[in-house]
């Protein structure tokens, strides 16, 4: 997608060097992050300088082949078995980082040369795997929608275009006249800050609502869908994604709002038979303690935003069970989160 008229990527590789957007200053500052080796690139998604489900699997296949790069001479396959444990250590939710590490390792197992080639090929999937949920989420949009959505399942939660907001895109394309809710999604904001920053950019018109305002717009019949991201599905349908998602499906349910979720297949992980089988991460309890962002003179600063001596709990996602889903918008179509159909796609 364009950036003041420029195409960005959101991550790519060039040579051994990874280079990502950093999602941490957005959207106060666009800078490029530059990942030297492998490390580097396992530090950038722990710290989510690149973050969401399609993004945090590309890095972690081209974290996979800077691996074999390095490794390249004695020791390689200790070298690269190791580095396989660190890459699948920095996020346990999303499946997408299992998938695209043990693809690139296998590839490692041939040649250095195969595990790039893996790595890039995983890249262009997630492109053109972004374009066809697009089209296919588009046709459910009616010609004047609401959308409600959550955290940031857009362009920068991917290579490019995203999931639930690739939908958006696609709609816009095709003349349909819209309006995002936007939630705010606390911990991070990835809502407020991400989402809201692609979607100003895009001119689609758009409003942020703090967490807890979503069920007055769902009770006031201003949201006709939600459409959101995952991170992993399970193979009987449950939906892990960033937290709130779950208390956004109930709202759903409670007034009738269909609710879908946009994820290509490498987000199923068919060996999950339900959402309990999902790991869900925890995280630092600062991220929920303090805020940051610019003040009114546009200075960065962090911030405590809750009582000094207070602890807090951090669960980065939730699971909304199939029940509350309406349909799934994968890249070879929209399937009943089921398990019959699920593994059929699948295995398509
Ligand atoms: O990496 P995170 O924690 O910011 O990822 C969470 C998400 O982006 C989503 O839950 C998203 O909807 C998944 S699709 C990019």
């Amino acid at each position: 997608m364009k950036v003041n008229g420029k195409h960005y990527l959101t991550i790519w590789m060039e040579g051994s060097t990874v280079y990502m957007i950093d999602q941490t200053l957005l959207p106060f500052e666009f800078r490029i992050f530059e990942a030297k080796n492998y490390r580097d690139t396992c530090k950038a998604i722990s710290a989510m300088i690149v973050r969401g489900a399609g993004a945090i699997g590309v890095a972690a296949g081209f974290a996979m082949a800077q691996a074999c790069m390095e490794g390249q001479g004695g020791g390689y396959l200790d070298y690269i078995q190791n580095a396989r444990k660190e890459i699948e250590a920095t996020r346990p939710t999303a499946r997408n980082l299992f998938y695209a590490t043990e693809r690139v390792f296998n590839a490692a197992l041939k040649s250095v040369e195969s595990a790039i080639r893996e790595a890039i090929a995983i890249a262009e999937e997630n492109i053109q795997d972004a374009l066809a949920i697009g089209k296919y989420g588009q046709a459910i949009i009616p010609g004047k929608a609401r959308i409600a959505t959550q955290c940031n399942a857009g362009w920068l939660g991917f290579v490019d275009h995203g999931s639930a907001l690739s939908v958006v895109y696609a709609a816009r394309d095709a003349g349909k006249v819209l309006f995002v809710y936007v939630n705010e999604t606390r911990p991070r904001s990835q809502g407020a800050r991400l989402t809201a920053w692609e979607l100003h950019h895009e001119n689609i018109p758009h409003t942020i609502i703090a967490d807890n305002a979503c069920a007055y717009f769902a009770a006031s019949e201003k949201i006709d869908l939600f459409v959101v991201g995952a991170d992993r599905i399970a193979r009987n349908g449950d939906t892990a994604n960033k937290i709130g998602t779950l208390d956004k499906a109930i709202i759903a349910k409670e007034f009738g709002i269909p609710f879908y979720v946009a994820a290509p297949l490498s987000t199923f992980d068919v060996k999950c038979q339900t959402g309990k089988d999902i790991p869900i991460e925890e995280r630092d309890e600062d991220e929920v303690l303090f805020q940051s962002g610019t003040d009114a003179e546009g200075v960065y600063r962090n911030i405590r935003v809750s009582n000094p001596g207070s602890h807090a709990l951090n669960p980065a996602f939730d699971v909304t069970p199939a029940g509350y889903i309406t349909g799934i918008i994968t890249e070879k179509g929209i399937i009943k989160p089921i398990e019959e159909e699920i593994v059929k796609i699948c295995n398509a």
